[in-house]
Parts: C-alpha cells; structure tokens; sequence
C-alpha cells in the first residue's frame, strides 16, 4: 500500500509538505500544480514551487516530490517535463483533474476529460521525452460530467506508458460534493503495469479501508484529509497494519497546536495584506477534528496584526500547557524541526478558497 499525499493548489506548498511528511506515514507528495501555457515552464518556476528540487527532489523527512504539470499541449507538456526533470523531479504528474473554470477556459484540467485521445497524446508525448527511469503519472477524475469514457481514458493512459494512475472518485459535475463514487473504480479493467490509486473523501481509517474495499485499490491518496488530521497517515498505517505497521496513538490537540504555532511563525511572514490566511486556512480544515481548532480559529480570525496573531496563537498555547502541565513539542515528529532548508515562502498565498470544509 503507497499513501501519498495530494496536490492542492494553494494549500500544500513546501512548508505543508514538509510539516506533514515529518510526522510521517507518506511515501510521496506532489507539488500543487504548475501551469504550462503558452512556453514550457522554465527551472526557475520548477524551483520556486518545489524548493524541494535543491534537495534531492525529497522533503527534509525523505520523501520523494514529484512535480505536477497542467496543460492541453503535449509538446509543451513534453518539453516542460524535461526541464524538470532536468531541475532534479524524482517524477511528473499530469493533472486532468482541475475543475477550476479559469484553468478549464485555457485549455487544461478535467477539460481534457471529454477528449481521451488527447490525454493519450499528452502522455505519451510525456512519456517519449522523460528518462524511462521517472515515473510518470497521471492524475484524473470519474469524468466530466459522468463516469461513461473513463474505461477509455484508463486505457488510454495506460497505452500512452504511464507509471501509475490516481483517480479522483468524482465527476467535475460533482465538484467536491460527498460522496467519492470509489466503486465505480473497481470495474476497471485493471492494466498490469500501471498502479491504481483512489482518492477522495478518505477522513479516517475506516474510510481509507472502504475506499479500498470499494475500490479494490490499495495505493490511496489524502487530500483534505490528511490538513484535517495532519497524522492520519499514520493513523491509517496503524490501523490497516502497513508499512511498518506501528501503532500509533493519534495526536491530542496540543500536539497539533504547537505545529499550527510553527507554521505560523515559518508561513505567514509575507505579504502583510495575507498575514495569518494559511494558518486560518489550515485551522478551517483541523476544527473539523479539534474543537481546540475552532476556538483558535474564532480567535484570531478577524485579526490582520501579524504580532497579535502570534500573541494569540502563543497564549492559546500556553494555556493549553497549563491545563495538562505538559510541554508539547515534535518528539512524534521523524525530522527535527529546525533545520530549515528554504526561506521561500510560496506566491500563491491565500489564492485559493475552495475546499475548505466548515466546522463539523
Ligand atoms: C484547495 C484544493 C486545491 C487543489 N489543488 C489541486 C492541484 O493543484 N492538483 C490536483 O491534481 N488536484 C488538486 N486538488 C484536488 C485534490 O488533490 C484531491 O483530488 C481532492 O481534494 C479530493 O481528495 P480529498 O477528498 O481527499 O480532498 C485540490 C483540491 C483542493 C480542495
């Protein structure tokens, strides 16, 4: 079983990849994606998004980054993927998933759904101009407006020599809505050479189970699952007995705090107009697990002073230490947490405001 943690736009950059890959359960992430439109994508965008690239191609915990691309030109595509790897990209990913209307507009994203000739010469333009040592991957959606094409697609893609294929158990219809269609996956005839990974609505342990048993996938893909509950991987290890199989008692609140503090001071420094928006939007994703998260979150929401936030978040901190009579710092993180190796913080701040579940 591979658990991998989802691209999102505007939510998982390099920062988030890396507080959630030191806590560990991950065997990959993938970068948010990278737009290819009218030029392929220059190494200096390769690096900006996956600062990762200057280490190896791994987060700081080890993990392999592969790099997303999007766009409907398979030359471009081809000759982007190459600049990446050429940029240090352990593997690429294709995105025709997006539903965004802008991305869609121009030519790229779940779109591409309603031609599956033209995501089998994608790929396979992909595939002919990247290292046969790279992976290449491929990450969709049911379909468009229905599921009916994707036996094609799957098929397509498996033709064109992708690596692996993550499905995305949704229609673009069906945006975000619940629930993920994950046994519309398990018809599919199954290519052998290409691995299946089912994404979607996994919160829990019990849901990753389902989605496999649905499914009849094993690999799984966490995406806003895995900001709601930032072990669940392990979680997930834990209960479903893979990987090294560990027990693992889930994270209390204030062990969630003290990474919520951290992100802050390490993620919101930037733009003044944006300071705080990833740690509000990071706590809008927790309090659906944390009532800790919520009170926090009603905290500081309508605060713009980037010292009164941190004044917040610290007492809200120290009165949960004063509570418990604990001091909580990473002991259950794999990494320490202080060696930095990047102080560039991503340009997509707060772009981003879909997806953000409310308070359960
Ligand atoms: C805010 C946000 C940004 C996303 N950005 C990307 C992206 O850049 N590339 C991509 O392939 N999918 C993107 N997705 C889709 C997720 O990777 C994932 O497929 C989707 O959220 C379903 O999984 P989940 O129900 O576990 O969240 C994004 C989703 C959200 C909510």
């Amino acid at each position: 079983m591979k658990l991998i943690l989802a691209p999102m736009e505007g939510v998982v950059d390099y920062k988030m990849r890396q507080l959630l890959t030191d806590i560990g359960g991950y065997d990959r992430c993938v970068t948010e994606f990278i737009r290819v439109s009218a030029q392929p994508v220059p190494k200096k965008v390769f690096l900006r998004l996956c600062p990762e690239l200057e280490h190896g191609g791994r987060t700081r915990a080890g993990v392999p980054v592969y790099v997303q691309l999007l766009g409907g030109c398979p030359d471009l595509m081809a000759k982007s993927a190459v600049i990446g790897v050429s940029s240090g990209a352990l593997g690429i990913d294709l995105n025709f998933g997006c539903p965004a209307k802008t991305v869609n507009r121009r030519d790229g994203g779940s779109a591409l759904l309603q031609y599956p000739r033209r995501i089998e010469s994608i790929v396979d333009a992909v595939r002919q101009c990247v290292d046969p040592a790279i992976p290449v991957c491929a990450k969709i959606r049911l379909g468009f407006d229905s599921a009916d094409l994707l036996p094609e697609i799957v098929e397509r893609i498996a033709a064109a020599g992708a690596n692996e294929l993550c499905i995305h158990a949704r229609t673009r219809l069906d945006g975000y809505k619940p629930p993920a269609h994950w046994q519309h996956i398990s018809g599919i005839r199954r290519p052998e050479k290409m691995e299946l990974i089912v994404n979607g609505e996994i919160w829990s342990a019990p849901d990753a189970r389902e989605a496999q048993h649905q499914s009849d996938c094993k690999s799984l893909m966490l995406g806003r699952g895995a900001l709601a509950r930032p072990d669940l991987a392990r979680i997930i290890r834990s209960h479903l007995k893979a990987g090294d199989g560990r027990d693992w008692q889930a994270f209390s609140w204030p062990e969630v705090a003290v990474r919520v503090e951290r992100f802050f001071n390490q993620q919101d420094s930037g733009n003044h107009r944006y300071v705080g928006n990833r740690t509000k939007q990071w706590l809008g994703y927790l309090r659906k697990n944390y009532v800790g998260a919520n009170q926090l979150f009603q905290q500081i929401k309508k605060l713009k002073d980037r010292d009164e936030i941190a004044t917040m978040i610290k007492r809200h901190r120290s009165q949960l230490e004063m509570i418990s009579n604990t001091s909580f710092n990473y002991t259950r993180d794999q990494t320490k947490p202080f060696d930095e190796f990047s102080s560039q913080t991503s340009s997509r701040l707060s772009r981003t405001k879909i997806g953000v579940p409310t308070a359960a």
